[in-house]
């Protein structure tokens, strides 16, 4: 970037500068000029307009954001051992065998029985955790587990995590006493770090010993202060707050609406006591058969108790969306016959009650009771994920009228299956659905765009004719593919997260019509992932932001409050994508994307007589076309932010190569 201080302020001299400009710069440049009107905002731009979109996918919530250590705790797995291993420590003998829990419960149904015959130096299990246990030195992490001695007597416990060549990286004990259920904690700090550590529970004199909910946790995650759960993972929580979320839909995608209606995913089951909890296989386990994930299930700790929890925790506005009664169409297409539909309808009428209800109401009173008597707020709420087809339309309203005749304020999101290249009889289902939007207008339509990159630079006019009367339209899923839908070979590289940033300044310029927008999926756990490309990557111990990232995180920062006119020429064929915005205040962001390999020199005329400081904030996100971070190098692509001291009515600033360039005007 280069200070062109001498051309601000006086049109003379931007003339003049111009003059010269357009004779002296070098053919490495493109010459662009971007004429603003200041004084004439089209329309506001939402407040809703960058959210989050969560599911677990990719090990989003077990083994991602829910920071529980230890895989299948509670032996509710089908194959009851997965994830554990029988281990007998020098002159050790028993047995290690899951049981019926006694007494029998259908939601916490096992519990692990290990027999010791000859004591050695233990009997028991050992856990490997989400493809290891990431533990950090000096850290605390407390060991919780709910056990009891059927003999009455009782049995002492070692606990230990240990590195792969058997380093102690936790040490600890605890006694068990007795015939009932009793629940055991103890607190233990490591020793060293180390990313894929196990978990041994070792049973160190005769007899016998039952175990349930084997948990490893740290003390000190994204915890709300006064809340009695256990929090999230702090740095992925750190990463999501950052962008400042205006909304966090959840629990998902296809997630919502399982392979099966027995696979769905049912709010109802995943609150309360975490033992209650059912645990539920993980539709992604088996979805793509090269990222089989056989160990993929969901234990619920990650709850639609927690998700509240969680968009109070971030600022972001609840977005819940339901199954409505339709398994993915991409699957089996399971539908619930109509006169069956009552339970999901309810289900829905609950969760507003659950979420908004007060203390004497039955689901307000849930609430109430799992610690949070203040309502969430929930104001809107999707019926369907990517669905399609007559059957579709039925269920919805059947659900439109229940929830519109109890909670007319409830704003609601309907479906509109996915972008027409991956639908079966795309562009005829679209139309359909649109057809029938247009009669039953819902609040918000949500749309999924997952296209190869350079269809993103096209998109820009997509919502232009879209009708400005209808349903508004929330981009609820989208991103650019660098191989195509769901390749295992994509890559968060940086000309997709332009590709995005593009597409998001059309989105913006629709702002009267799409209010709003999230990226998806948002984690994947670098060895547990069955999805590409992903907003942010983790392993066991740290994460990062990809490009994509960072182009949300500036749109998120910088969206404004109304949208104002600008007109970009740029010489030859390359193009430069801009938005500009203005808050309030009057700050004004003008934010510019230069997908191509040449810098573009472009005079800023700033029409419409408002005054601006000369001293602009810049922040620019740029590097190479198929630069990535990564674990090793989070931070290869990362926004820098600098001072540009030139605005003027007139002036010339130069967008370097591959970047997003976010200027910021100060009245
Ligand atoms: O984001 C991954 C998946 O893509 C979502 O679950 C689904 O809605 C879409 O097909």
């Amino acid at each position: 970037m280069r200070a062109w201080k001498g051309m601000r302020d006086s049109g003379r001299a931007a003339a003049a500068g111009m003059f010269l400009w357009m004779g002296v710069f070098c053919l490495a440049q493109r010459q662009a000029s971007v004429t603003v009107y200041t004084d004439r905002p089209t329309h506001a731009i939402s407040p809703m307009m960058y959210g989050l979109f969560f599911e677990d996918i990719n090990f989003g919530a077990d083994g991602g954001l829910y920071e529980e250590k230890v895989k299948n705790r509670s032996f509710e797995f089908p194959d009851a051992m997965m994830g554990w291993t029988v281990i007998r420590r020098e002159g050790a003998q028993g047995e290690a065998a899951v049981v019926s829990k006694q007494p029998y419960k259908e939601s916490d149904a096992r519990a692990l029985r290990i027999t010791v015959d000859e004591s050695g130096k233990g009997f028991g299990v050992s856990n490997e955790g989400f493809r290891g246990i990431g533990l950090h030195q000096g850290r605390e992490y407390y060991f919780t587990v709910f056990a009891r001695v059927p003999s009455g007597a009782s049995m002492p416990l070692r606990i230990e995590a240990v590195s792969p060549s058997d380093l102690k990286v936790l040490e600890g004990s605890l006694e068990v006493k007795g015939a009932d259920w009793a629940f055991y904690q103890i607190t233990m700090k490591a020793a060293v770090t180390e990313p894929k550590a196990r978990l041994n529970v070792l049973a160190m004199s005769k007899g016998t010993v039952e175990l349930d909910m084997i948990s490893l946790f740290p003390v000190d995650t994204a915890r709300q202060a006064d809340r009695p759960i256990p929090g999230l993972r702090k740095d992925l929580v750190q990463l999501l707050a950052e962008v400042r979320p205006a909304f966090l839909r959840f629990p998902g995608g296809c997630i919502v609406e399982g392979s099966t209606l027995a696979l769905r995913y049912q709010w109802k089951n995943t609150i309360g006591d975490l033992r209650d909890r059912q645990t539920l296989i993980n539709r992604w386990n088996t979805e793509f058969r090269h990222r089989l994930t056989p160990d993929y299930y969901q234990s619920f700790g990650l709850g639609f108790f927690e998700y509240f929890l969680l968009s109070e925790q971030i600022g972001a506005e609840p977005v819940p969306i339901l199954n409505c009664g339709m398994a993915c169409q991409f699957n089996s297409g399971e539908v619930c016959a109509l006169d069956k539909l009552g339970p999901y309808v309810q289900d829905a009428l609950d969760l507003i009650e659950f979420a908004n209800g007060p203390a004497d109401s039955p689901w307000g009173r849930v609430r109430v009771q799992m610690g949070h008597p203040e309502p969430f707020g929930l104001k809107y709420l999707g019926i369907g994920n990517e669905q399609w087809g007559p059957q579709y339309i039925e269920r919805y309203k059947v659900f439109e009228k229940a929830i519109r005749a109890n909670y007319p304020d409830i704003k609601l999101i309907a479906g509109c299956g996915s972008e027409p290249e991956i639908f079966p009889n795309g562009p005829a289902e679209v139309a359909y659905l649109w057809s029938q939007w247009r009669i039953l207008k819902p609040d918000i339509v949500d749309e999924h765009f997952y296209r190869r990159y350079p269809r993103f630079f096209e998109l820009l006019d997509h919502y232009d004719s879209y009708d400005r009367q209808g349903p508004k339209i929330f981009v609820g899923e989208y991103a650019a593919m660098s191989h195509g839908v769901a390749s295992p070979e994509n890559r968060n590289n940086l000309i997709c997260a332009l590709a995005e940033a593009a597409f998001l300044t059309g989105l913006e310029r629709n702002g009267d019509v799409v209010v709003m927008t999230a990226y998806a999926p948002l984690t994947a756990h670098v060895e547990g992932w069955q999805w590409k490309p992903n907003l942010i990557w983790f392993d066991n111990l740290t994460c990062f932001g990809t490009p994509n990232y960072y182009v949300q995180k500036l749109f998120s920062q910088h969206k404004g409050a109304g949208y104002l006119r600008s007109e970009v020429k740029v010489e030859g064929s390359e193009r430069l994508y801009v938005s500009v915005t203005e808050e309030a205040d009057g700050k004004v962001y003008l934010k510019a994307v230069n997908p191509s390999e040449q810098s573009i020199l472009a005079e800023i005329r700033l029409e419409g007589g408002k005054a601006f400081s000369p001293k602009a904030r810049v922040v620019v996100l740029r590097g190479g076309a198929e630069d990535e971070n990564t674990l090793d190098r989070p931070d290869q692509v990362v926004p820098k932010e600098s001072e540009y001291d030139g605005v003027g009515s007139r002036f010339v600033y130069e967008f370097a190569p591959f970047s997003l360039t976010v200027l910021t005007l100060k009245p």
